[in-house]
């Protein structure tokens, strides 16, 4: 297995268009790391690149502490899985997983060993002799997994592997690609836009957003202290809250909303000296969904008045839709409290747990 390193990491395309501006990153031997961010962001083009198949405009790549700019895709020791299996279709299964190994000249009990393993790993041993029409998605999925997984690679780098799957099968193929990571130890690049994939499967997520790095870092790092206002609002689902407004120093430090002074929730003593510090006027308050807490209307302490717009009972939660202050929020609630629109609901927030970002640089202060 091996490092991976992008220093400075550029492409431009032909046509004049930066798709890539300079990315740092280091995959460390045996990590996963997930590749995350809108469409068009850059995530498939800096998989390319570490691929091979994609040359590099600026800065440096190398694989194992071997700068291989110039070093074509079949000598990096990399197996990359795409979102389109791109299976031989009049081959059969096992031919499909065979196929690289031959090339590569292994002898045939190698070949034969290295497939029938895969295959075990993979739960795909009855269906070796099949042709690729005659599997399912998930199935398929697998065999694509396999011919990469026989090779042996330094180097795994999956484009949205699963995004082809229905969503029963995505769960369960997502849970199928951890364990083999676990059983393979292996150096893993995922690109996904889903960030529950992300979420689930990284060691390490990096947060892409038009080409450039928006942050990095563990899942729970980049829940619990997003960088940026597009990191706050791309990792969790439903999205953090985000209200406008600033921050008051007269008396009890507090935020107020924009145009609503009933919307105010106090600052704690650490962030009340970071906003001071901060020149900021315009402030953006980030609030989770399952900070908003529904309290009844005899609750003592501060709490901020807010009607009900809708309700989504999803079974283990209720997901309120709410006008607080004339901003539109989202709260997390219990399964059993289910109100009607229109009704008044007080929300309840821990200081502590809400964000502070400046409007005009978008990064948290
Ligand atoms: N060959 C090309 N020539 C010019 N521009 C390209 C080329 N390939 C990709 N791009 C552009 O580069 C940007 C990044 O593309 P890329 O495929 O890396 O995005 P992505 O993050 O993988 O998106 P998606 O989630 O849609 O797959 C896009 O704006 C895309 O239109
Ligand atoms: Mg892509």
């Amino acid at each position: 297995m091996a490092r991976v390193t992008l220093e400075g990491v550029r492409k431009v395309y032909d046509n004049g268009f930066v798709a890539v501006h300079g990315v740092d990153l280091v995959v460390e031997d045996g990590e996963f790391v997930v590749l995350v961010g809108p469409s068009g962001s850059g995530k498939s083009t800096t998989l390319r690149i570490i691929a091979g198949l994609e040359s590099l405009t600026g800065g440096e790549l190398a694989i194992g502490g071997r700068v291989v700019n110039d070093v074509p895709p079949n000598e990096r020791d990399i197996a990359m899985v795409f979102q389109s299996y791109a299976l031989y279709p009049h081959m059969s299964v096992y031919e499909n997983m065979a196929f690289a190994l031959h090339l590569q000249k292994l002898p045939r009990a190698e070949i034969e060993a290295r497939v029938r393993q895969a295959a075990q790993i993979l739960g795909i041993t009855a269906v070796l002799e099949r042709r690729p029409r005659q599997l399912s998605g998930g199935q398929r999925q697998r065999v694509a997994i396999g011919r990469a997984i026989v090779r042996q690679p330094r180097v795994f780098l999956f484009d949205e592997p699963l995004s082809n799957l229905d969503a029963k099968l995505r769960v369960q193929m997502r849970r199928e690609i951890a364990r083999i990571r676990r059983e393979l130890k292996a150096t893993v690049v995922y690109v996904t836009h889903d960030q529950v994939e992300a979420m689930t499967l990284g060691d390490r997520i990096v947060v892409m957003n038009e080409g450039r790095v928006e942050q990095i870092g563990t899942p729970l790092e980049l829940y619990d202290h997003p960088q940026t206002l597009f990191v706050a609002t791309f990792i969790g689902s439903p999205a953090m809250n985000l209200i406008d407004g600033t921050a008051e120093f007269g008396g009890t430090p507090r935020f107020v909303a924009t145009g609503d002074q009933s919307f105010s929730v106090p600052l704690t003593t650490q962030q009340a000296e970071r906003l001071a510090a901060t020149a900021t006027q315009r402030l953006v308050a980030g609030i989770r969904p399952e900070d908003l807490r529904v309290v009844d209307s005899t609750a003592r302490g501060a709490t901020i008045p807010a009607i009900v717009d809708a309700s989504e009972p999803l079974g283990n939660e209720v997901l309120l839709y709410l006008r607080a202050a004339g901003q539109d929020v989202t709260a997390r609630a219990d399964p059993h409290t289910l109100p009607r629109p229109g009704d008044r609901l007080p929300l309840e927030i821990d200081p502590a747990r809400v964000h502070y970002f400046d409007r005009a640089s978008a990064r948290s202060i």
